[in-house]
């Protein structure tokens, strides 16, 4: 199966369609992830209408008074909710991170392009994720456990700072007990580093300690039937992409999500340009070989 899919992946969106407006949410649920990243759940404000959102897209996210930003889809709720996980990193950040349940933000979205989970049916796929990477491709990880018999092997690689900045942890282990559904279907790997652990943690962390490459696989068994989709910081993903392709995966088979500013999210003002592209229209998702030329540019 050829995948086919240029530069824009899927756009399933048409921006025309989304009003500048933001809807009105309200947090029913609150995670802490760690020290800094809190998971909002939150249900629409009008009548439980729900957005049809695809794993790897994004939402605008608007605090009153404060600010807008985006922010990844982490999951959406069989009830409706969406859930996003936020880095408090500057203003926006902290109001969103600081609302208490009850309390209302607006959401417009979602938009972007997505993992063209779809396309990848019968190929082997790896999942490379670095510190809040991990938050746009845990969307994508459900779909892959949902539909496990319809993929090869399945690898996911998660890097963090330390134990404690590790996000959904609590989720690895149930990720690796999944079990494929049909007699013969392959495995499914999860393993977790991190670069490193503080001297109190130490007696309490069983895992490995490196960079989140080091867990790749030296081979693969099938390369020209396998896919990798990577989220983390651009360096990260840099360095992911060479090693991938020395295991054999086809540049336009390796997927990444990047990050720019953004303010209108629907291809006019321009913030997020990135050479031809508007990342918010054109991306996030993009195949390698579209921006290959572009991430070899240093601080592009
Ligand atoms: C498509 C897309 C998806 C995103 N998904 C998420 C998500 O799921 N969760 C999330 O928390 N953020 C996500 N972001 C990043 C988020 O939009 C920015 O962090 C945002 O600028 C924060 O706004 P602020 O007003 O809180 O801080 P700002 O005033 O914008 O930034 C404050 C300080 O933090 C620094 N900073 C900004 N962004 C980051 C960052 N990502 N990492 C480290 N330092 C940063 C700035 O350089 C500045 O020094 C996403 C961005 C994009 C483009
Ligand atoms: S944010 Fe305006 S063009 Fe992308």
């Amino acid at each position: 199966m050829s995948l086919g899919l240029p530069i824009n992946v899927q756009k399933q969106v048409d921006p025309r369609q989304n009003s500048f407006v933001p809807r009105v949410f309200t947090v029913t649920g609150k995670t802490r992830e760690t020290a800094d990243t809190v998971t909002i759940k939150a249900h629409s404000g009008d009548g439980g209408v729900q957005l049809e959102a695809r794993p790897g897209q994004f939402n605008m996210l608007y605090v009153h008074g404060i600010g807008e930003i985006p922010v990844s889809l982490s999951a959406v709720g069989s009830d409706g909710s969406l859930l996003h996980t936020v880095r408090r990193v500057g203003p926006v950040s902290k109001a969103l991170g600081n609302l208490r349940i009850g309390e209302s933000f607006g959401v417009r979205g979602p938009y972007g392009t997505h993992w063209p989970l779809e396309s990848l049916h019968g190929r082997s796929v790896i999942v490379l994720a670095g510190g809040l990477g991990l938050a746009p491709l845990r969307p994508a990880i459900h779909h892959l456990l949902k539909f496990r018999d319809a993929f090869g092997e399945v690898g996911i690689y998660c890097g963090a700072r330390s134990p404690a900045d590790r996000i959904f942890a609590s989720e690895f282990s149930r990720w690796q007990r999944e079990k494929p559904h049909a007699t013969g279907a392959k495995s499914i790997q999860v393993r977790v580093t991190v670069d490193r652990v503080p001297d109190q943690a130490k007696a309490a962390w069983h895992g490995e300690i490196g960079v989140v490459t080091s867990l790749l696989p030296r081979s693969i068994s099938d390369p020209v039937n396998a896919a990798a989709m990577i989220c983390g910081p651009e360096v990260m993903m840099r360095h992911a992409v060479q090693d991938l392709l020395q295991l054999g995966i086809a540049k336009e088979h390796i997927y990444l999500s990047l990050e720019r500013n953004m303010k209108c999210a629907v291809g006019l003002c321009g913030h997020c340009q990135l050479s031809r592209y508007f990342v918010c229209r054109d991306g996030p998702v993009f195949s390698f070989d579209a921006v290959e030329h572009l991430l070899t540019v240093k601080e592009l």
